[in-house]
């Protein structure tokens, strides 16, 4: 049998995705991902092999082709089936067919798709439809589940949906559920749900601070949070379009001969200016009003959002979205790539490590980048349980593929010596 299967993963992330799968015993020989934060913390904990860089602009050909599996958590923002025109002019919209794009080049074993559980219903359901039946035009058997994190031992009851494809006419198989509530009359086999407490309980009454440190024979990494816990904020008043905005601010820099560089030599900033004047993919970001004021003193553009942009009012925030006190004495609800909850002491929010416990990182994974960075890794990553749990039984089929196709095709040593003794 092989030692280990190969992998090759799109919109790795920090890779929460690939670090399951190379816990259960693959080998992840390349990916990629644009998020420069993201790719920075992969490369410290999982290795090399992730290239930085848009999958649209990356040719197959630079793509290795020996591999087994293809790994993509795709993004699916603004998913549109009826509406061509408006999908059109969102390209992240269009992003699993990078996916399409290299299963259909380099026809792996298998590939695994992951995606949040709103993407079910988009379109009343048309789009999973839709994405489905392209996945089975290349010739894969396909299938989608619903799971549940906390079902498999993660401390979250983040649901998202997988989607696994093979084109060995196997099964696709998905794990069998492992936890669930002490008193589940159908199934009392099932280990009780591990609660928040149970993960972070140590870190409760722990100063949080920027530097590692050392608790209990233990380093403790990230140990950082956000102090923000006010139920109300200054928000804008008027609604604006991210993307109306940068290539109003892009036309003007334009006529302006400011480069971005030198606008954010200006400012001060490393590289805050380039998501001002970039609307083509999730990172593009409006100035504050200061800013605002700021850059058009230097670029000299007119008043056309002055409004929009600049006047802010006091918002309440929404209980639901960003005050939820965590689920101390059960799974945490879902630990999202924005604001994370508000710790139970009410002094502060979730810290980085408390958040990449729940999300079941090692506690010697450490991630890079600004608060608010490091936050948005992990919430964009699949727990790293779950997808040791989708990885090890996709490595039972296939070991079990292996050892069937080696015995038809007479290659197993035990039936070659069977032969040698037929023969002799
Ligand atoms: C949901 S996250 C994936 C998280 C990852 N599977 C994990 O478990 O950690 C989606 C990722 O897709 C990346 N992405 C989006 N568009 C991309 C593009 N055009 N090229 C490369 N990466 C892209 C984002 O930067 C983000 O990190």
């Amino acid at each position: 049998m092989r030692e280990k299967y190969k992998i090759a993963s799109l919109f790795s992330g920090c890779g929460g995705l690939d670090l399951g799968f190379i816990k259960a015993g693959f080998e992840v020989i390349w990916a990629n991902d644009f998020f420069k934060e993201a790719v920075e913390t992969y490369k410290l904990n999982i290795g090399d092999h992730i290239v930085y860089g848009d999958i649209t602009k990356i040719n197959s050909s630079e793509i290795p082709n020996d591999f087994d599996i293809l790994l993509g958590g795709f993004p699916c923002q603004g998913f549109s089936v009826a509406n061509v025109k408006r999908s059109m002019e969102d390209e992240r919209n269009f992003l699993y067919k990078e996916l399409l794009r290299l299963i259909k080049d380099k026809q792996p074993k298998f590939f695994v798709g992951e995606n949040v559980k709103g993407l079910l219903s988009m379109q009343q359901g048309k789009v999973i439809k839709m994405i489905i039946e392209d996945f089975k035009s290349l010739g894969y058997n396909v299938e989608y589940r619903l799971l549940k994190a906390s079902d498999y031992g993660v401390p979250q009851n983040r649901e998202r949906v997988v989607i696994i494809g093979n084109r060995l006419g196997l099964k696709n198989p998905f794990p069998e559920k492992s936890h669930g509530l002490v008193n589940d009359l159908f199934n009392n086999s099932l280990k009780p749900y591990v609660s928040v407490k149970d993960v972070v309980g140590h870190l409760a009454n722990i100063r949080t601070r920027d530097k590692s440190f050392e608790l209990e024979n233990k380093i403790i990494y990230n140990h950082l949070a956000r102090t923000n816990v006010a139920d109300k904020f200054w928000g804008r008043k008027h609604k604006v379009n991210q993307h109306d905005i940068c290539d109003y601010l892009k036309y003007w820099r334009d006529r302006s001969g400011w480069s971005t560089k030198k606008v954010d030599e200006h400012f001060g900033y490393a590289h805050t200016a380039g998501h001002w004047f970039r609307k083509d993919n999730n990172s593009g970001s409006i100035p504050n009003p200061k800013d605002w004021w700021e850059l058009k003193k230097i670029l000299g553009f007119d008043d056309k959002y002055d409004k929009a942009v600049t006047e802010l009012e006091l918002k309440e925030i929404k209980f639901e979205q960003s005050l939820r006190i965590n689920n101390w004495e059960l799974p945490s609800d879902t630990i999202t790539a924005t604001g994370p909850e508000i710790h139970p002491n009410r002094e502060r929010r979730m810290s980085v490590r408390e958040c990449a416990i729940i999300q079941t990182f090692p506690d010697d994974f450490i991630f890079t980048g600004s608060l608010g960075n490091m936050h948005k890794q992990i919430g964009n990553a699949v727990p790293v349980l779950l997808a040791q749990k989708i990885a090890e039984v996709i490595k039972i089929e296939l070991d079990e593929y292996e050892k069937s196709n080696k015995k038809t095709s007479g290659t197993t040593q035990a039936d070659r010596k069977t032969r040698a003794k037929v023969f002799e």
